[in-house]
């Protein structure tokens, strides 16, 4: 496949290109969208298989049904999208939160959700409370052999971590980012003391400065109604979106001089590094 027919990315940004990319949820898919600067088509043949089709392109695009989702890709992508085991375990609950457009590049939306810094400014008496702002040392890698960015042994004081936390947790998180629009989290659970939560966002980048994210839960909690789990999970998106079409430049500078990180911030640096290693440009200053 070539990438001529997709004149907003440039056709040697195979990192963005050969992506697998969520473009809406399964129980209501969207006819239409777009991706990376192309107009989709969606639509479910008569044998129950769902067909996408992008604009000027005769071959339809590959699909692939995971994690509630829809997946595209406008180029050559991996087998499949991302692997999460923990969705296999047969007492988790998929919570679809809702699709929600964001005015920011993806990547800054992805950056934002792997940001604990946050929590009390933004998520205030939710994920966070002054005066416990201080984040605590922990550890960011870059797992080569699979080649994605975690970090582990991050800690934060939570006044609600989630709709069934019923007092303050010290909530440990675990985050992974799976590809550059693709990252998830792994937070202590309220209700096992063992397995963590996990929360997805898959980011669809419509244009370089506007996305639309799909985040997803798969939670161990048998008990909280359906809707309430989505709306807590909205509320906290939307302060975020706030924040998010707030900032300039709209695009991520991966410059590691353009925005002067602090300690807080070596995932986010973690990030940027490996963005610019694969020479991402969609969505980056760097595509200017
Ligand atoms: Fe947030």
């Amino acid at each position: 496949m070539t990438s001529r027919s997709f004149p907003d990315v440039d056709a040697d940004d195979r990192a963005v290109l050969d992506a697998w990319y969520a473009i809406g949820f399964l129980d209501a898919p969207p006819p239409r969208t777009t991706l990376l600067g192309t107009a989709l088509a969606i639509h479910r043949g008569a044998d129950g298989a769902i067909q996408v089709r992008a604009e000027g392109r005769d071959a339809p695009l590959p699909v692939a049904e995971r994690h509630g989702c829809l997946w595209t890709s406008l180029g050559t992508p991996p087998d499949a999208p991302v692997a999460i085991p923990e969705t296999r375990e047969s007492d988790r609950r998929l919570v679809c939160c809702g699709s929600v457009d964001v005015g920011a590049s993806g990547l800054r939306v992805v950056e934002n959700f792997l940001d604990l810094a946050h929590f009390p400014f933004v998520h205030t008496n939710i994920l966070g409370a002054e005066p416990q702002t201080e984040v605590a040392r922990y550890h960011t890698e870059w797992r080569r052999d699979v080649d994605e960015v975690w970090a582990t042994d991050c800690a934060f004081h939570q006044p609600r971590a989630a709709l069934s936390a019923l007092t303050g947790l010290e909530t440990r998180y675990i985050y992974r980012v799976a590809s550059p629009f693709v990252t998830l989290l792994y937070k202590t659970c309220p209700n096992d003391p063992v397995r963590p939560d996990v929360i997805a966002l898959f980011v669809q980048p419509t244009a370089p400065d506007r996305c639309r994210a799909h985040p997803v839960m798969f939670l161990i909690d048998e008990t909280s109604p359906q809707a309430d789990l989505i709306q807590f999970q909205q509320r906290i998106f939307l302060q975020d979106r706030i924040i998010l079409e707030n900032q300039r430049p709209r695009l991520l500078p991966l410059d590691p001089r353009a925005e002067i990180p602090t300690r807080a911030d070596s995932l986010s640096v973690a990030y940027r590094r490996w963005l610019k290693e694969k020479r991402v440009r969609y969505g980056t200053t760097d595509s200017l």
